[in-house]
């Protein structure tokens, strides 16, 4: 066979899919596996936005759409911002798009060259650091601790700032650690990047409304720094809407259209329908997200009170999003029978063969010492899954 392209020697396959792979490949074989490397709701869609679906097919809203999305989705999504946010943006400024991750990919392609420095701070979402690399950037991870929260302080992000640097990409609320920026912290970061006038910031708040410590804020807010603000969200988690695909961006207008231009190349505008739907989901009662987030505060507790009773796994309580992400290194150097757990993915995988837990390994992330583990499962696979995963963790020695 002729051989593949280079591009494919640039990045890897996402950990969260190949976990999920292996799970449910155990599962087939009849095993009971608790799936909590997950990174979805586990809930259905609303029913009033399923509604909106059937009758946006019942309307045959079939046809190809406007490539950036329908301009009523667009308002809607401008509604959005001024409702949740209180941010002032137009339809020129927003671009709907085939997930969230598809408006990463895009924003990235639209703005990383070869060579241009992208600051990540770790542990950060397995998706950014690869589509920096398909972009010829080059990835500067910047190291969180658990101490420090997991969020970068104004001081680490002054250091690695360089005439390279194109872009900064966090999330917040962030998956997998949890960590949330308040208006303070943000600000702070903000007056560093004040300094530096060349520098995009992607702020990816897919995790908005799973919030347990308070009010979203943005780093868009900021008006002085609102042009170079590229808000990254999306229908997924907020609505449990992961397999409708839809994502979008906010944006200054030169860049909405950067990235038009490339997903007019790859994919046009994303499902009709699902925009449909998604005009219901921003602009009406927002009730149903927040009794999933009431569930997801309910299991937070749950799930960090096993974790507390589990020796050597160092937690921090996350303050968003559904996972948690503790520190596993305790068990490294551990062994049980022939498997030694030299890493996060052996403990990973540990845990998939002896417990049938399938959870994700840190390194995915960027943080090898810690395994991110989702809580969007019920209450009672939450509780089996820590009994199986105590008596497992009780047998290494
Ligand atoms: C931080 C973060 N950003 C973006 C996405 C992508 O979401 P979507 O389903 O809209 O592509 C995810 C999904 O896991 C995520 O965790």
């Amino acid at each position: 066979m002729q051989q593949l392209s280079s591009i494919l020697d640039r990045f890897a396959e996402p950990e969260t899919l190949k976990m999920a792979k292996l799970g449910r490949e155990l599962r087939a074989k009849g095993i009971d596996v608790i799936d909590l490397s997950l990174g979805e709701p586990d809930f259905d869609t609303p029913q009033h936005i399923k509604d909106a679906a059937k009758k946006a097919i019942d309307d045959n809203w079939s046809h190809y759409t406007p490539v950036p999305g329908f301009l009523d989705l667009r308002e809607a999504i401008c509604t959005k911002f001024k409702r949740d946010n209180n941010l002032d943006y137009k339809p020129e400024n927003i671009v709907a798009s085939t997930g969230a991750k598809q408006s990463l990919a895009n924003v990235v392609l639209a703005l990383v060259d070869e060579g241009d420095e992208v600051v990540i701070p770790t542990p950060y979402w397995v998706t950014y650091s690869e589509l920096v690399k398909i972009a010829r950037g080059k990835v500067v991870q910047v190291g969180t601790t658990m101490e420090s929260q997991f969020k970068i302080t104004p001081s680490q992000l002054e250091a690695v700032i360089n005439n390279k640097t194109k872009v900064f990409l966090f999330s917040s609320p962030c998956n997998p650690s949890g960590a949330v920026y308040s208006k303070d912290e943000l600000e702070a970061l903000a007056a560093i990047f004040r300094k530096h006038p060349n520098i995009y910031i992607i702020s990816d708040e897919i995790y908005e409304y799973i919030n347990f410590v308070g009010k979203h804020e943005s780093i868009a807010q900021f008006d002085d720094l609102k042009d170079r603000v590229i808000i990254v969200n999306g229908l997924s988690k907020g609505f449990a809407m992961t397999g409708w695909r839809l994502g979008y961006i906010a944006a200054h207008a030169n860049i909405a259209k950067a990235c038009e231009k490339l997903q007019g190349q790859f994919t046009s505008g994303t499902n009709s329908i699902a925009q449909k739907a998604a005009v219901v989901a921003l602009t009406t009662d927002l009730k149903p997200s927040f009794e999933m987030v009431k569930e997801f505060t309910r299991r937070r507790e749950i799930t960090m009170g096993l974790v507390k009773q589990i020796p050597g796994l160092k937690c921090f309580e996350p303050q968003g999003a559904f996972y948690i992400f503790p520190d596993v290194s305790h068990y490294f150097g551990r062994s049980h029978g022939q498997m030694v757990i030299q890493n996060s993915a052996d403990f990973s995988m540990y845990l998939l063969n002896t417990a049938h837990v399938s959870s994700v390994m840190g390194d995915a992330f960027g943080d090898p010492k810690c395994v991110r583990f989702s809580f969007a499962n019920s209450a009672e696979n939450i509780q089996k899954a820590w009994a199986r995963i105590k008596e497992a963790l009780a047998k290494l020695s």
